[in-house]
């Protein structure tokens, strides 16, 4: 299997530019299954509790589970953006475009042609805060890695979690153990138009670093 070309992307461009892609999802153009298999095979150098790596990624590129998902999606509600009070806040300046971004892509979910849904062993209802924050650690990071080894080849996704409002019935559709086994997301992913991305604005960094204490 010849490895997909990489982008020539710096580690900080590569992490300030993976952005959540959904209007310029590519959704005509095939996703190999090699380059899913390579992001994957990347993303299990990510850490995890005990070095348990318990986690598990569904792949789903059949198109009848993939309108499955889709429509299991399009059954929920959709939910307000946050409000910011500051008319400047960066957040709010990004609500609307957000809104119809998000929009699309719930309407056109099952034309993406790949989704990723990154699982971990074990349910985390009833778990102390320690050790939920140790259960998430222990996808979310390799989940990010996912999206990042993705970005370094030209495909795009969207970190999304409104899937799991249904997550019982997705684990049917998708035969995963539900008493066993939970899913942390959904990623909808596809090669992307153009591979130009920027850094979005965010909150200043010296807004939300406490050094020494809060
Ligand atoms: C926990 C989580 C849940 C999210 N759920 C959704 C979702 O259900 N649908 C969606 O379109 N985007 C979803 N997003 C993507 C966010 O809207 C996105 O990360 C945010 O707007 C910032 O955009 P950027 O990643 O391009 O900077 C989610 C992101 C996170 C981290």
């Amino acid at each position: 299997m010849m490895p997909a070309p990489l982008l020539p992307l710096n580690p900080d461009e590569l992490l300030t530019t993976t952005r959540t892609v959904r209007k310029r999802l590519d959704l005509e153009r095939p996703v190999e299954r090699g380059v899913i298999e390579e992001c994957i095979t990347v993303a299990l150098q990510a850490p995890s509790s005990r070095n348990a790596q318990s986690w598990h990624f569904v792949v789903v590129t059949d198109a009848d589970k993939r309108l499955a998902l889709a429509e299991l999606v399009r059954s929920t509600e959709s939910r307000a953006p946050a409000t910011y009070d500051a008319p400047d806040d960066v957040r709010a300046q990004r609500s609307a475009a957000m809104l119809s971004s998000s929009s699309y892509l719930r309407q056109h979910l099952h034309e993406v042609p790949v989704m990723i849904i990154p699982c971990c062993e074990g349910r985390v209802e009833g778990l102390s805060a320690k050790d939920q924050a140790s259960w998430w650690g222990s996808i979310l990071p390799a989940s990010w890695s996912v999206m990042l080894a993705l970005r370094a080849r030209g495909l795009g996704s969207a970190w999304t979690t409104r899937h799991l409002y249904r997550e019982q019935q997705a684990a049917e559709l998708l035969g995963i153990p539900f008493d066993a086994v939970t899913q942390a997301g959904m990623l909808p992913v596809a090669y992307t138009k153009g591979t130009d991305f920027k850094p979005a604005a965010r909150l200043p960094a010296d807004q939300v670093t406490h050094w020494n204490g809060w």
